[in-house]
């Protein structure tokens, strides 16, 4: 008998319908379009206008009301549900319980994962270890931030980059052979808390007028050490992946890595060998959403897919934490 194992079998996504252009960034710093553009490859990123009692969970539930359009599922089938974001509405309650609320999954069990930019990776590798454990047959994946609320808009290292968006997978059991999660290869490494980091509102530094004043709620990033572990790890993580799977370059379809910046992207193409026709990208439309920007790309670019397609999802973050995940793509759009 075929063993148990995970497939996606839905992907919504949504983005907060504010546009914010490469002139409006070049209006808060000093920087400008082509600069963006030719060293980030980001055109326009969408951002959440600050509006009261909106935050990451309502990006989910549009995220969810846009899956709902285009897949069948009954709420209360829902087992668990898994929120990767580094940007809950609150400390707590978590964001999972919050959306299984007020979306009806009401016998979920909710769990938010602080990964960052390596959340949706690293969320679908529990929950599919939560299906192939036998336990559960249905789990929900949401991963999303709304970065713009961490971003300091007088820093251009970071506020050209960074963006809010969400995307949402349903996870379920599947016996089919041809279809499904197969494998993956993550990291952490916690000793680069100084190269990228957002230091208050935490344990250590809990937020206070001094936290605030020192600029502790904002993301600050090493640009450039950041770049290099990105391209050297997530080109690595791939590595070991193919390796491990005695997969060859030409047997994967699609690559679809973390939209942090495109050189990073054409880099990790790059040292794979990969032709860039084969790696989804949709950087320069919607930013750096952080966990969210690899379900974005399988919402948006969704009909390219095929079912049985091998496809290699590979990111990198604030950890650091890095990885690499290889499914078969489970259905014809
Ligand atoms: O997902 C979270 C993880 N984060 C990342 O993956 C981000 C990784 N890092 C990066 O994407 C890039 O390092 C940045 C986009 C942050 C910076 O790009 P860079 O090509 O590494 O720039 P740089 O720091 O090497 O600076 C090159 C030049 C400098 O000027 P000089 O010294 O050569 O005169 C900078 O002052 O570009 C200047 N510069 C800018 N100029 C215009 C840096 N940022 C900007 C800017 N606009 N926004």
């Amino acid at each position: 008998m075929s063993k148990v194992h995970a497939v996606i079998t839905g992907i919504g996504g949504y983005v907060p319908q504010y546009v914010m252009t490469n002139e409006e960034i070049s209006t808060l710093v000093d920087t400008s379009d082509e600069w963006i553009t030719k060293r980030i490859g980001i055109k326009e990123r969408r951002v959440l206008k600050p509006e009261e009692g909106i935050g990451i969970t309502y990006l989910a539930g549009k995220a969810i009301e846009n899956l709902r359009s285009r897949k069948n599922f009954d709420p209360l089938e829902i087992e668990a549900v898994i929120f990767a974001t580094s940007t809950p509405d609150y400390i707590l309650p978590n964001a999972a319980s919050l959306i299984a609320y007020r979306t009806g999954m009401a016998n979920a069990f909710g769990f938010d994962m602080g990964a960052a930019c390596s959340g949706f990776v690293f969320a679908l590798e529990v929950g599919q270890a939560l299906i192939t454990s036998g336990k559960y047959k249905k789990v929900m994946v949401f991963a999303g931030d709304t970065l713009s609320v961490l971003t300091d808009y007088q820093d251009r290292n970071t506020c050209p980059i960074f963006s809010d968006g969400c995307g949402v997978a349903l996870l379920e059991a599947t016996t089919d052979e041809e279809i499904g999660i197969i494998d993956a290869v993550l990291h952490s490494d916690g000793n680069s808390l100084a190269h990228l980091h957002m230091l208050g509102g935490g344990s250590v530094n809990p937020a206070s007028h001094e936290s605030v004043d020192k600029k502790m709620h904002f993301i600050w990033q090493d640009g450039k050490i950041v770049f290099k572990r990105a391209v050297t790890e997530m080109a690595k993580s791939c590595e070991e992946l193919l390796k491990k799977n005695q997969l060859t370059k030409t047997d994967v379809q699609w690559i679809i890595p973390h939209q942090a910046n495109m050189r990073i992207i054409e880099a990790v193409a790059s040292r794979l060998d990969v032709p860039i026709e084969k790696v989804m990208v949709n950087i320069a439309k919607y930013g750096n959403s952080s966990a969210g920007t690899i379900p974005l790309c399988l919402w948006d670019l969704e009909p390219k897919l095929r079912k049985g397609d091998n496809v290699i999802l590979t990111a990198f973050g604030a950890g650091f934490t890095w990885g690499a995940l290889y499914l078969k793509w489970g259905y014809d759009y």
